[in-house]
């Protein structure tokens, strides 16, 4: 028999065991609840391999109406981050409770968006650590942990951070931050294959997601400014072939290119030396797919260096960073591009979310990509030809007086440039929008952007040369005086991509806070940097609801998925990335721990009504209603209501099991030298017996 360990690690307990010793109890044989393994439960690894197996391509096509999972890393390949689920709707989300929470045991930022299939959810914590877990319940099911060498750490821009995985045909595929990609067996968590998608030589990381496409496992990298030069590469799920690359810039201009979009791109580069520390461009977050159309739209990522005075000394606009690239899905031909920052200075990625949507425009049906990167300008494209429909300025921009609706490309102003002096320009490197997941809600028609206000300070760094394994930008005290706090500011924005004008704003006070989630219920979901986590309606922006349970700052995005007929919502906790790294008076303002955890809420139990209460008094077990009342008038204030124990006080459930008779002895005599009172005179035997009785009559903990 296991006493309980409240017993067990107190002093006091030593002298509890002396009164069970003395009743000779010790032989009570009280069957394990929830024993595991009967015979009329499946093999539970099996189970999750066979659903993980039926994640084929049909099922990721049809995931809009699958409102139960959430199979891929925005959910649907429009990537939108909609559900469908309305059982948690504005008129009830302030009921929202904290099913469950799931701690990974990692500090450092958590970026993951959880997947769920079929009841088991899938993510990832820092230093790419993978976690399957019980949807349900948030119980540990298996972990897989890739010994990333801690040394990576110093080559990676923005934090140990992975922002999750992908599953396909009863495999987990995560990308590595040193490097690799790796296929995992659904069920087990053991790996089946891995491997190398990078030069171990060169300093490039992966924090991604993969992305499956028709058959194909897709992975990028990052790296820019430790000199690397983009791409993004297409796997075979079945042995991890490479099936094909496709990098974002020219190589060596003295040799042929490796495609005609990259001979069109070499013109656009000078001077000699971009190419030979890589020129950037990197592939390192978003991407979408759409089906019909069959491509595979991309983001690239900023120049290498950062300064283009020192990259591209001639000028050009430098293909195609900065861009979002529409691929043929089938070789990793660039089939359309558009360049959102041409010759970038300032890095300005386009590797921000993609959403693909169908809009009415001018009276038209459009099929379009939308994008609101770093440059501060929110996109509308025609994602079928890459044709500019529309951009605006979504928060302060300085650089750049529009987008000039004929040529779509930025007005660019002086206040920009940095030859020879300081340059204060809006937005920065952290971007008016960065990879924090946005959202698009088809019902409202707005996209929630995590938006934010920083401007940061470029001046050209005159002794600048290329340095190995160093942050290489070609811009001088590049982090000094800006993230003041008073200076900075975030906020979640509904924004209009129709009208391309704001919808409404919800202040959040600090920048670099979490994604978003949109759903049916008219709501969006969004945690903070501060460690809140806020339902809000999605309609007009007003704050329902809002939970302080994650521990952490908030920078992932949530999810939403439905088990046995309950609809959770969930969000990986864990401050870090860029901004909480580099971020200063403004980050340390947040004032959080970097704790890695997973929070659930959903609607547990029904609003409390007298009749409910009645219903509920009339409803107890004859059997044991004396030793419920007994209990709730002489226990429940301190070992909690129910019989169920908050947390602070020993669970009288388990102790009631694990002390038989002793359990009365300790209600007569009380625990010396601790607040568990004695009841000597005022509880005969008989009472603490059906006080007994009631807590083993109740489902056990
Ligand atoms: C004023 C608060 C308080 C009240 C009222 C109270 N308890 Fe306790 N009880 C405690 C505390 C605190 C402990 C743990 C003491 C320790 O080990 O530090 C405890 C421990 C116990 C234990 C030992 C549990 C274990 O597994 O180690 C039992 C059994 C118990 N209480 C039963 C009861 C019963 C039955 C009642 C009502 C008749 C009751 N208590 C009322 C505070 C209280």
């Amino acid at each position: 028999m296991q006493v309980g360990s409240w017993v067990a690690h107190k002093s006091v307990g030593v002298l509890l065991g002396v009164w069970i010793a003395a009743l000779g109890c010790f032989g009570s044989d009280e069957a394990a609840p929830g024993a595991v393994g009967s015979a009329a439960n499946p093999d539970p690894v099996e189970a999750r391999r066979g659903a993980a197996a039926a994640v084929d391509d049909a099922r990721l096509r049809a995931a809009g109406s699958d409102g139960a999972n959430w199979l891929s890393y925005g959910r649907t390949q429009d990537e939108q981050r909609f559900s469908p689920l309305v059982q948690v709707d504005a008129a009830n989300v302030d009921q929202l409770k904290l099913a469950w929470r799931f701690e990974t045991g990692l500090r450092r930022g958590h970026e993951a968006t959880p997947l769920v299939v079929d009841g088991t959810m899938y993510l990832t914590g820092s230093w790419s650590v993978v976690f399957a877990l019980n949807a349900a319940t948030g119980e540990l099911l298996w972990k897989w942990d890739p010994q990333v060498s801690q040394e990576v750490g110093r080559v990676v821009c923005c934090d140990v951070v992975n922002r999750g995985v992908a599953v396909y045909e009863g495999r987990v595929y995560v990308g590595v931050l040193d490097g690799r990609l790796a296929a995992l067996d659904a069920g087990s968590g053991e790996p089946v294959w891995q491997v190398q998608t990078t030069d171990p030589e060169l300093d490039y990381s992966i924090t991604g997601a993969p992305r499956v496409v028709d058959g194909r496992i897709i992975i990028g990298n990052g790296g820019a400014e430790f000199g690397v030069r983009g791409y993004v590469s297409a796997y075979d799920p079945a042995d991890g072939d490479l099936l094909w690359r496709t990098y974002t810039v020219p190589g060596d201009p003295s040799k042929p290119q490796a495609s005609e979009a990259l001979e069109r791109a070499l013109p656009t580069w000078t001077g000699d030396e971009w190419w030979k520390v890589g020129g950037g461009g990197t592939v390192w977050d978003a991407m979408a797919y759409d089906p019909e159309l069959d491509l595979l739209y991309v983001g690239s990522g900023n120049g290498s260096p950062w300064a283009k005075e020192i990259r591209s000394p001639g000028g050009g606009d430098n293909l195609y960073l900065s861009s979002i690239l529409a691929l043929d899905p089938e070789n990793g031909e660039i089939r359309w591009h558009y360049q959102t920052t041409p010759g970038d200075n300032w890095d300005f990625t386009a590797t921000q979310h993609l959403i693909l949507a169908d809009l009415e425009i001018d009276g038209e049906e459009r099929k379009v990509i939308l994008q609101a990167p770093k440059n501060g300008f929110f996109y509308v494209l025609d994602r079928e030809t890459g044709e500019f429909l529309s951009a605006e300025a979504f928060v302060t921009v300085t650089w750049a007086d529009g987008v000039d609706p004929e040529t779509g490309r930025p007005i660019q102003n002086a206040s920009g440039d940095y030859p020879e002096g300081f340059a204060l320009v809006m937005p920065t490197y952290f971007g008016a929008h960065n990879w924090q997941p946005m959202s698009f809600n088809p019902q409202t028609g707005l996209v929630y952007i995590p938006a934010q206000e920083i401007g940061g300070p470029y001046q050209l760094d005159g002794a600048y040369s290329y340095r190995r394994g160093q942050f290489n930008t070609g811009v001088d005290n590049t982090f000094i005086t800006l993230f003041n706090r008073e200076l900075v500011s975030g906020h979640l924005l509904a924004w209009d991509p129709v009208k391309q004008r704001e919808a409404w704003r919800h202040p959040l006070g600090l920048p670099w806070n979490g994604g978003t989630l949109t759903t049916a219920g008219n709501l969006v979901f969004e945690g903070t940097a501060d460690g809140r986590f806020l339902a809000l309606r999605a309609s007009d922006g007003k704050l329902l609801w809002q939970s302080h349970s994650a521990g952490s700052g908030i920078i992932a995005a949530p999810m939403t998925y439905a088990v046995d007929g309950v609809q959770y919502v969930a969000v990986v906790a864990g401050w870090g990335g860029a901004f909480a790294m580099v971020g200063g008076d403004a980050a340390a303002a947040a004032q959080v721990e970097s704790v890695g955890a997973v929070v659930a809420y959903a609607l547990v139990g029904d609003a409390i009504t007298a009749d409910a209460v009645k219903a509920l008094m009339a409803s107890r077990d004859p059997a044991v209603v004396r030793g419920a009342d007994l209990y709730h008038t002489w226990c429940a204030r301190c070992h909690g209501a129910n019989g169920i124990a908050g947390g602070v006080n020993p669970d009288l459930r388990k102790s009631a099991r694990a002390l038989g008779v002793a359990f009365d002895v300790v209600v007569q005599k009380g625990l010396p030298g601790t607040s568990m009172p004695d009841f000597q005179g005022r509880m005969s035997a008989e009472d603490s017996g059906e006080i007994r009785r009631y807590l083993l009559a109740l489902p056990p903990r």
